[in-house]
C-alpha cells in the first residue's frame, strides 16, 4: 500500500460519476496584411474574421464563383480586401461582422474534434444541432476522452486562449490502473520527460481516490501537448483507463449534460479572457519569463 502526504488526498467526487458516452483550422498561407492597412487581409480571411464561415468553407464558396467583390466574381482567396471599404457578397449575402458567440459543449468519446471527418465518425458539429453560427473549436480533445470543449467564432478569443503564452489552465480527471508513488506525483508535478528534449512544464497533480486496482487524479496543465494527460501517465509506466476535462481556466464543466452544449454568458467569456488566473498564478511563476508575467 502506497502512503500518500495527506495533502494530495481528498474528498471531491471522482470521475467514475461522470458519463463518457452518450483543429483549429491550420492554413500555412500567410493572410495577415501588409503593414499599416490593419483593415486589409485576404478574401477567405475576410469571411472567416467575420465569423461567417470556416477558411476551408470560404476557399470551396471562392473557387465555386458565389463570391462578388465590388460587384465582380473573385475566385482568388488570396485576393486582398479592404473589409470597411470593399462591398463582399457571397451568393448575395453581404459580409457583415457576425454576433462574437462563444460556447461550452461536453464532449462525449468516440466523437472527432474537427469538421467532417474521413472516416465517417461523428464530429463535435453533428453535436451542434439547431446551432446556425460558424464556430470552431479552441483546442481539442482526443477521440477517447470526454469533457469541456469551447467552440467560437470569435478568433481573437480562439487565438489568445490557444496561445501557449498564455497558460490558461486545463483541468482533468483521469482514472489510472497504477498507485502512483509519491515520487511519481513529484514528478508529474515537477515536469516529466516525454520525449528526449520534449519535457512537460510544471503542473498541479493531486490524488482524489483510489480502490483496489486504480488511482484517481487531477491533473491541472497549463499547456496543450499532444495526448500529453495519457503520455505523462505512460512515462511512469501505467496507462489512463478514462479521461475527462472538467474545467478551463475558471470554467467548470458544471451540470451540461453529456453531449449538449450551452452559450457561455458575456461574464463567462470575460473571465475566460482573465489568463492565467490569479489562483494558479503561483504555478507558473517558475514556468513564465520574467516578462511574460
Ligand atoms: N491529454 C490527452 O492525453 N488527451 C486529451 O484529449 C487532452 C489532454
Amino acid at each position: 500500500m502506497v502512503a500518500y502526504p495527506t495533502a494530495l488526498l481528498a474528498a471531491v467526487p471522482d470521475i467514475e460519476s461522470l458519463p463518457e458516452m452518450k483543429t483549429p483550422l491550420t492554413v500555412q498561407r500567410s493572410h495577415r496584411a501588409k503593414k499599416g492597412a490593419k483593415d486589409r487581409v485576404t478574401l477567405d480571411r475576410a469571411f472567416s474574421k467575420a465569423g461567417m464561415f470556416s477558411r476551408t468553407e470560404a476557399i470551396k464558396k471562392i473557387h465555386s464563383g458565389a463570391v462578388k467583390v465590388n460587384g465582380k466574381v473573385v475566385r482568388d482567396p488570396d485576393h486582398w480586401v479592404s473589409v470597411l471599404h470593399d462591398s463582399i457578397q457571397c451568393n448575395g449575402r453581404a459580409l457583415r461582422e457576425q454576433r462574437r458567440i462563444c460556447l461550452m459543449l461536453y464532449k462525449p468519446t468516440g466523437v472527432v474534434t474537427s469538421h467532417g471527418d474521413p472516416g465517417q465518425r461523428k464530429t463535435v458539429y453533428d453535436l451542434l444541432t439547431g446551432f446556425d453560427p460558424w464556430v470552431f473549436p479552441v483546442g481539442r480533445l482526443d477521440l477517447d476522452t470526454s469533457g469541456l470543449l469551447i467552440m467560437t467564432n470569435d478568433t481573437t478569443l480562439g487565438e489568445r486562449m490557444a496561445n501557449p503564452l498564455a497558460k490558461v489552465p486545463k483541468t482533468y480527471q483521469l482514472k489510472v490502473n497504477f498507485h502512483p508513488t509519491p515520487e511519481q506525483l513529484s514528478q508529474l508535478a515537477r515536469g516529466i520527460e516525454l520525449a528526449p528534449g520534449e519535457t512537460t512544464l510544471p503542473a498541479k497533480v493531486r490524488v482524489l481516490r483510489r480502490n483496489d486496482k486504480h488511482s484517481f487524479l487531477e491533473l491541472v496543465l497549463v499547456e496543450g501537448r499532444n495526448r500529453q494527460v495519457r503520455r505523462m501517465i505512460e512515462a511512469l509506466g501505467g496507462r489512463v483507463m478514462k479521461l475527462v476535462r472538467t474545467r478551463i481556466g475558471n470554467l467548470p464543466l458544471g451540470e451540461l449534460p453529456i453531449g449538449h452544449y450551452r452559450v457561455l454568458s458575456r461574464r463567462e467569456v470575460a473571465e475566460l479572457l482573465k489568463q492565467p488566473d490569479a489562483a494558479n498564478a503561483d504555478l507558473y511563476a517558475s514556468a513564465i519569463p520574467t516578462e511574460d508575467r
